[in-house]
């Protein structure tokens, strides 16, 4: 029987986290559940550091972006006796089921815990969007407006100043917030971690623009794209976090010298960088957490899990953890080939 619920967020943070935390209260309470938050992601299961959700810390929360309850990229299986700490803690704080709220990383946690027994459900939550099944991961549309918003901005500066700008955007492997950021602020050329470029294509297009008259360019590049010459992807340094990712940064730059020494071209690199993940909620997303929040619940009650609550063609289901984190979600391809088209 279900009496209690753990809540947590973990890996990079997004736009309208709060709204669902705000809707899995209000459902669980309906059930007569209560819900305990996990401060910072799997370290407070290891930590056994928690705050009770009532009322009034989800009241005035709808619009805050972040996480009231803080996130972290801790891994549990990487940390010595991690998964018995996380089992200790989820015993000794009596709870009957975690909603795990996250990317790949966090979810990729709760997949392998359900295999430890633990009771577990996700909900798809990265601006990157590359959850396979999920149309929507909670923040990816209000990262999308932000990425248009800043688009928008530069198209003065740049043709003001007849220069070309680069515009690094968030997206380890998937290209989803850079092709969909770049067809909707109107970058000229779109470069994504799933598709090696070529420099001679990009002064290709930079130079029929000219020919047009149009003496301005913007590149939108996503921070894992990787030009087909080259070989690995452009880092900020070589460390890795506890999920084996590097900090990837820089390839925007890389670009821009080799773009200014090709054409001559006044040119410029901009990292939209955190940005991104900051600020209110759009209307939808909040929308879209607060039907992913009340999903998770209604999973556990319905003791179904192993799952994870997901907006798939438009409708509100679920799918199996195991399933949905087997790849990433592949870019759409006939998206991309459009974008080529608009500059
Ligand atoms: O996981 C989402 C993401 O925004 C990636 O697109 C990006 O590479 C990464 O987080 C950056 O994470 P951090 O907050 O650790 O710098």
């Amino acid at each position: 029987m279900i009496k209690k619920i753990g809540v947590l967020t973990g890996g990079g943070d997004s736009p309208a986290i709060n709204a669902a935390f705000r809707a899995i209260y209000a459902k669980a309470s309906e059930y007569g559940y209560k819900v305990i938050g996990i401060l910072d992601g799997w370290e407070g299961l290891i930590k056994g550091k928690t705050v009770e959700m009532d009322r009034e810390l989800v009241s005035g929360i709808l619009a805050e972006g972040g996480t009231i309850i803080g996130t972290s990229r801790t891994n549990p299986f990487k940390i010595e006796n991690g998964v018995e700490k996380v089992k200790d803690n989820i015993k000794k704080l009596e709870l009957d089921a975690i909603i795990a709220i996250g990317g790949d990383d966090t979810n990729g946690v709760i997949t392998k815990l359900t295999q430890y027994g633990v009771k577990g459900v996700g909900i798809p939550q990265t601006i990157d969007n590359d959850i396979n099944y999920s149309d929507h991961a909670i923040g990816s549309g209000s990262a999308l407006e932000i990425v248009t918003d800043c688009l928008d901005k530069l198209h003065t500066t740049a043709s003001s100043h007849h220069r070309i700008m680069i515009v690094e955007i968030m997206g380890r492997d998937s290209g989803w917030l850079t092709l969909n950021g770049g067809i909707a602020g109107g970058a000229d050329i779109i470069l994504i971690p799933e598709v090696a470029f070529s420099y001679d294509e990009i002064v290709d297009v930079i130079e029929k623009r000219r020919k047009r008259g149009v003496d301005f360019t913007i590149i939108a590049v996503a921070e894992g794209a990787k030009p087909a010459e080259g070989k690995d992807q452009v880092t900020a340094s070589d460390e890795l976090d506890a999920f084996g990712h590097v900090k990837l940064g820089g390839i925007g730059s890389v670009i821009a010298d080799e773009i200014e020494k090709r054409t001559g071209y006044s040119t410029r690199a901009i990292v939209l960088g955190h940005l991104q993940r900051g600020g209110r909620p759009t209307g939808f997303d909040r929308v879209i957490a607060t039907m992913l929040g009340v999903k998770a619940v209604e999973l556990v009650h319905e003791g179904k899990f192993g799952q994870l609550a997901v907006m798939n063609n438009g409708k509100i289901t679920s799918v199996s953890l195991e399933e949905a984190f087997k790849k990433t979600k592949p870019i759409d391809k006939e998206l991309y080939e459009l974008s080529k088209l608009l500059y």
